[in-house]
């Protein structure tokens, strides 16, 4: 049985590594561990096999973040109920008749998982296009 923990999983960077992503430098996970809203880790028993987190003010703005489920756990439904799990408890916290603004940056064609949580793509008739610049140290200009 899959259970569930708000919390982030103890190694970061292997699940980051299980689907291919770059690693995050100890700096960036101190800040992950020390400035993440929330967060979720999925268990297969002792095994973490699922995480995903939030960053945001807690209040209004809220960006989900580096979603994963471990490849050999994929489309067994652990990816949507962390989702699941990681909206109630952003809306948990806001008052009655607040609106909370859920915000996140899907991998390429993995936009249908997050259609089926209720999500949005942009640019649509309303809204613009979500915007992202990676900037490297040492090497990117500003
Ligand atoms: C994207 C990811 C988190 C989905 O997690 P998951 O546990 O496999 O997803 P679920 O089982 O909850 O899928 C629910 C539904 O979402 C859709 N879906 C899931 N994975 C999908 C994919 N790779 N492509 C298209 N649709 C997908 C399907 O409609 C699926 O329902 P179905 O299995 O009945 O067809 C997982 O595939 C993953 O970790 N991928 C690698 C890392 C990544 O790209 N993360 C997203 C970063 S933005």
């Amino acid at each position: 049985m899959i259970t569930y923990e708000l919390r982030l999983p103890k190694d970061i960077n292997s699940f980051r590594r299980s689907v291919g992503w770059y690693e995050l430098s100890q700096r960036q996970l101190d800040c992950a561990k020390a400035r993440s809203v929330f967060a979720i880790t999925a268990l297969d028993g002792e095994k973490e096999v699922g995480s995903a987190r939030v960053v945001g003010d807690g209040g209004y703005q809220f960006f989900i973040s580096d979603v994963i489920v471990r490849p050999e756990y994929q489309r067994m439904g652990i990816g949507s109920m962390m989702m699941k799990k990681l909206m109630e408890c952003a809306l948990s916290a806001a008052e009655d008749g607040e609106t909370i603004m859920i915000n996140l940056m899907s991998a390429k064609d993995k936009e249908p998982f997050y259609e089926s949580l209720g999500f949005m793509r942009r640019p649509n008739d309303e809204r613009g296009s979500g915007m992202t610049r990676f900037l490297t140290k040492g090497e990117s200009r500003v």
